[in-house]
């Protein structure tokens, strides 16, 4: 057993902890944040430094996860602690169902309650949160957060570096385009384009490049 350097001491890092906890696969566990030196606490756990200071910390844990919600951050972040020379494990919380006919790439933390079904493939440092579901045969690229409660039916594709806001609904068969936002309870009917927001029932592109560059009233509704 070795220890484990969670990086981003905020709600998602509580989670992580928490989960990490629940496995019981680690022997020590401490946060970097760059709100060090306060707190220094995080619940049981010990902030040590700032998410800069990461390599003076290697060898006491030479494994890490990078617990930050924000898609683009978490995946430099992960890019430079590999450089460093951190390991990073996957994590999956022990009430979590995850079929062994899946990948789940580094980095990557599946929630308490999720589940992730046979033949889904998930990117490096991605987030499946509390009780999401990614179904059969679905592809999720490097970078992807599913919040809480989201549900992606079989063969769904979402880009690298999309979230796909808590309780969102993605029929199947759907591609997600990258960089793209799902908002909160949104029922995605259609491919979505890259970069874009995409919010309600069904989803309407609110912001976003594909937008602007297009402008098709069919891309605005029925989504
Ligand atoms: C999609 C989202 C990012 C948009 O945020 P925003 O860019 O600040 O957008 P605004 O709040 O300014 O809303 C713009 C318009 O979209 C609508 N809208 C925003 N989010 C919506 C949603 N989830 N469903 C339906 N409509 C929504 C607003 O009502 C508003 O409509 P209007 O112009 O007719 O008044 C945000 O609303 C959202 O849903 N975030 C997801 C939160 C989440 O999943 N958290 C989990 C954390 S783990």
């Amino acid at each position: 057993m070795v220890g484990l350097l969670i990086v981003g001491a905020g709600g998602h890092g509580k989670v992580v902890a928490d989960l990490v906890q629940a496995s019981g696969h680690w022997s020590h566990l401490s946060f970097l944040d760059d709100t060090y030196p306060k707190p220094d606490q995080v619940g049981p756990w010990q902030v040590v430094g700032r998410t800069g200071d990461s390599c003076f910390f290697l060898e006491r844990h030479p494994a890490a996860i990078i617990a930050i919600g924000n898609n683009q951050l978490r995946m430099e972040m992960q890019k430079r602690l590999e450089e460093e020379g951190f390991r990073f494990p996957t994590l999956v919380h022990p009430h979590a169902s995850v079929s062994s006919f899946c990948d789940i790439g580094a980095g990557s933390v599946v929630c308490t309650q999720a589940a992730v079904v046979i033949g889904a493939q998930i990117g490096v440092g991605s987030i499946i949160n509390t009780g999401a579901s990614v179904g059969h045969d679905c592809r999720l690229a490097d970078g992807v957060h599913v919040a809480p409660g989201a549900r992606l039916a079989g063969g769904v594709s979402v880009g690298e570096g999309s979230w796909i806001g808590i309780g969102a609904t993605i029929r199947e068969g759907v591609a997600i385009g990258r960089r793209v936002v799902v908002g909160a309870g949104s029922t995605i009917l259609q491919d979505v384009p890259d970069g874009v927001t995409i919010v309600g029932s069904p989803g309407r592109i609110i912001h976003g490049e594909a937008l602007e560059r297009t402008l098709i009233p069919s891309m605005r509704t029925n989504l």
